[in-house]
């Protein structure tokens, strides 16, 4: 273990490009850690952030769940969010989306994500470069959520290109989408007051129809769960896809195993979510003085909670850094408590069928090139703005 200053600093891009030996330093050196570039605790250790995820009396998630730079102010996308609320309303709102948001809707995809895939690839000019996260795993799940939705048809291409534009704006560095915001917010509007007076078989008009004792979801929470279901549905999967063909081009043993017995493939995604985790961190804010690891948390004290360092944690996953697509691992990359995240079925599905699709092609194996591609900037998404593969 070295002596030099221990530095997190969540925005830098060193720390962007490769997070893990910072995060094994921290969780060896300091499982409490004030960053002061972020002005919030930092919590790396497996056990201290399943502890904070199951406590939202003492952690609260309605101030916000991003560590943002002080001088970006966060209140122009903050709509009346389901994974920025407490309990009760929580509680409330999280069983009127379940009431829409079915575990039968979702297996209901099924051939619909199939043909999306194989549509997808069909396209690709496998004989040249292409970009992975443009020609494939951003419109994936873009266009997963818009038919799950009830987005028409002829709509599918404003929507995807809206879609893309929101969640590449990166609130973490302030540069807000609003204008496009604005555009999706007035696209529902219009869509959800169609869906009112003219009700279909979609996610959309069961959100409109969804109740739990006579209480219904107001029109500014059906808006805001609309867009949640973006935020929070988009970027992640298609981080998951772009991380996990990297990683499969890096471990070429364990892509043939795979290609071999498609029936791996759900217990590989388990293992690509824990070692490569798309959210790499959310926050909550402290709401009474808390002590750990010998420190006081204020309340108001913001707490970064890095879901990416947990996930390796060696005193949970034994050889944590090591790859291994036979490992069940026990991951916290979906969140855990009442906020475990409501799309991780459709996550699943999606990431299953996507490589699937990739690896039922016998003569398509891909290289990633990495010095070429981008990473993301932002803080809490880990993945590529673009992947050249060939
Ligand atoms: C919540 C991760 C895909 C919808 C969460 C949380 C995490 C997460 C960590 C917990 C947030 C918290 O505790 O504050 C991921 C990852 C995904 C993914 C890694 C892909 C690999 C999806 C998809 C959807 C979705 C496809 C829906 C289309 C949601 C919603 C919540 C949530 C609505 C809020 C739940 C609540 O507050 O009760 N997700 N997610 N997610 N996720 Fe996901």
């Amino acid at each position: 273990m070295s002596d030099h200053e221990l530095r997190y600093d969540p925005f830098d891009p060193e720390v962007i490009a490769d997070p893990y030996a910072t995060y094994r330093e921290l969780r060896d050196r300091a499982p409490l850690y004030w960053s002061p570039a972020a002005g919030c605790w930092v919590l790396s250790r497996y056990h201290d952030v399943a502890a904070v995820l199951t406590d939202p009396i003492t952690y609260s998630s309605a101030s916000g769940i991003f560590p943002t730079p002080a001088d970006v102010d966060m209140t122009a996308i903050l709509l009346p969010m389901l994974v920025m609320s407490d309990p009760p309303r929580h509680t409330q709102l999280r069983q009127i989306v379940s009431r829409a948001f079915t575990p039968r809707r979702i297996a209901a995809l099924e051939t619909t994500i199939e043909g999306i895939a194989a549509d997808l690839l069909f396209q690709v000019p496998l004989e040249d470069d292409w970009d992975f996260v443009s020609a494939f795993s951003g419109p994936l799940p873009a266009i997963v959520i818009a038919d799950l939705l009830g987005v028409p048809r002829e709509d599918r291409d404003r929507f995807r290109a809206w879609s893309t534009t929101f969640v590449q704006s990166n609130p973490s560095r302030g540069q807000l989408g609003v204008e496009v915001a604005t555009a999706l917010y007035d696209y529902f509007a219009s869509f959800l007051a169609e869906r009112r007076a003219y009700p279909e078989d979609d996610l959309m008009t069961a959100l409109v129809q969804a109740e739990v004792e006579g209480q219904y979801l107001s029109e500014e929470e059906l808006l805001g769960f609309c867009l949640l279901l973006l935020v929070a549905g988009h970027e992640t999967t298609t981080n998951l896809l772009s991380n996990g063909v990297v990683l499969l081009a890096a471990h070429p043993e364990s892509r043939e195993r795979l290609a071999d017995d498609p029936g791996l493939v759900p217990g590989a995604v388990e293992e690509l979510l824990r070692y490569d985790s798309p959210v790499q961190g959310l926050s909550r804010t402290v709401t009474r003085p808390v002590e750990l690891h010998g420190q006081w948390m204020r309340p108001g004290d913001t707490v970064l909670l890095l879901f990416g360092a947990a996930n390796r944690d060696e005193r949970v996953f034994a050889d944590a850094e090591v790859f291994d697509i036979d490992r069940r691992p026990e991951h916290i990359a979906f969140g855990r408590g009442i906020h475990f995240c409501l799309g991780a079925a459709l996550a699943r599905l999606e990431t299953r069928i996507a490589l699937q699709t990739l690896l039922g092609d016998r003569s398509f194996r891909w290289e990633a090139d990495l010095a070429g591609a981008e990473r993301l900037s932002s803080g809490p998404v880990r993945g590529f703005a673009s992947l050249p593969v060939r």
